[in-house]
């Protein structure tokens, strides 16, 4: 039987070019997400689906879809999707890791340095016109060099960026309920430890988690007052896991010194409270977007949903 899939949002060519050709492809070339109508009603008929963080693939959608086998999610995280409720109907849920690791590590180090070395500011002081002569106190920021890391989350993502830090001298603690093995910990030089001493002793504190029930608003106000007044927060996984309005208290009141963001509690809204401030870094969830890896991620994606749909197990399903 002619396989039915739906690719709910824009995906290069290259990735698209993998789906067998005697497949029935419904493909939806815009990245702006459907309604739900609409996404309901086009994946009724449906064997697989790809879709985008930006795709809510809820109890109603899938209910809606008797025929789906496979849900393929082009991102690593898949809190767009009930995975419960697809797993309930037997449809296999798969996510795309290990691609853009190092990638998304890469980039949350750029938010950590903008933020540190007030990278953002220069370049629009420099732009202004207002740069009339050197200035001794001009823009001054932190140390990262020889400093203290936090990393909260140290999957794959985590031990990228803690890997990083090696290259800084700098220290590295990291909280995660499971522990890494003492091979992974000598290699990056981390050190496990609770979730209070991280964020007391650390100068910068990023985040690598998965959203979920547990992580939902981890960084809230009383995480926020333990961290040191001069840290800076970093946050490259979800948008909730961080309280976006404890968040724009700490950066006004010099609870902590900095952030760099990532990712937003009600994407793509951002707090207005954050729009004004110097010592915050915003970028719109692009930790994962280089060119290369954003086509493995699409690849990926569909030979996902081309190995389920053809009888194989999927290559990353969710865990
Ligand atoms: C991006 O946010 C991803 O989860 O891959």
């Amino acid at each position: 039987m002619t396989k039915k899939i739906l690719i709910a949002n824009e995906l290069p060519d290259e990735a698209r070019m993998i789906v067998p050709s005697d497949y029935q492809v419904d493909y939806n070339p815009s990245d702006v997400p459907m309604s739900k109508a609409d996404f309901v009603a086009r994946l009724a008929d449906r064997d697989g689906l790809i879709c985008h963080i930006i795709s809510t693939v809820d109890d109603d959608v899938i209910a809606a879809a008797p025929g789906l086998e496979v849900i393929a999610n082009v991102a690593v995280g898949f809190n767009n999707i009930d995975v419960p409720a697809a797993r309930r109907r037997g449809i296999v849920v798969t996510n795309t890791p290990d691609v853009l690791t190092e990638t998304t590590a890469d980039f949350a180090w750029a938010l950590l340095m903008a933020a540190a070395r007030r990278i953002v500011e220069a370049d629009q002081y420099a732009r202004s016109g207002q740069w009339s002569a050197w200035k001794w106190n001009l823009l001054w920021g932190a140390d990262v060099h020889g400093k203290t890391l936090g990393v909260i989350g140290f999957g794959r993502i985590g031990r990228a960026v803690a890997r990083r830090a090696q290259g800084f001298g700098m220290r590295v603690l990291y909280y995660d309920t499971t522990p890494a093995d003492l091979p992974t910990e000598r290699d990056v030089h981390a050190s496990r430890v609770d979730f209070d001493t991280l964020l007391r002793d650390s100068d910068f504190v990023t985040l690598h988690t998965l959203l979920s029930p547990e992580t939902r608003h981890l960084i809230n106000e009383t995480a926020l007052r333990e961290m040191k007044r001069t840290a800076i927060l970093v946050n490259a996984s979800r948008g909730p896991v961080v309280d976006e309005a404890a968040l724009v208290r700490a950066l006004t009141e010099s609870w902590i010194a900095g952030a760099g963001l990532d990712v937003f509690e009600d994407e793509p809204k951002i707090h207005p409270g954050l729009l004004p401030l110097k010592n915050v870094v915003l970028a719109p969830h692009i930790a994962s977007a280089s060119r290369d890896t954003r086509l493995a991620m699409a690849t990926l994606a569909v030979r996902n949903c081309i190995a389920v749909l053809g009888g194989k197990p999927p290559i990353t399903p969710v865990p």
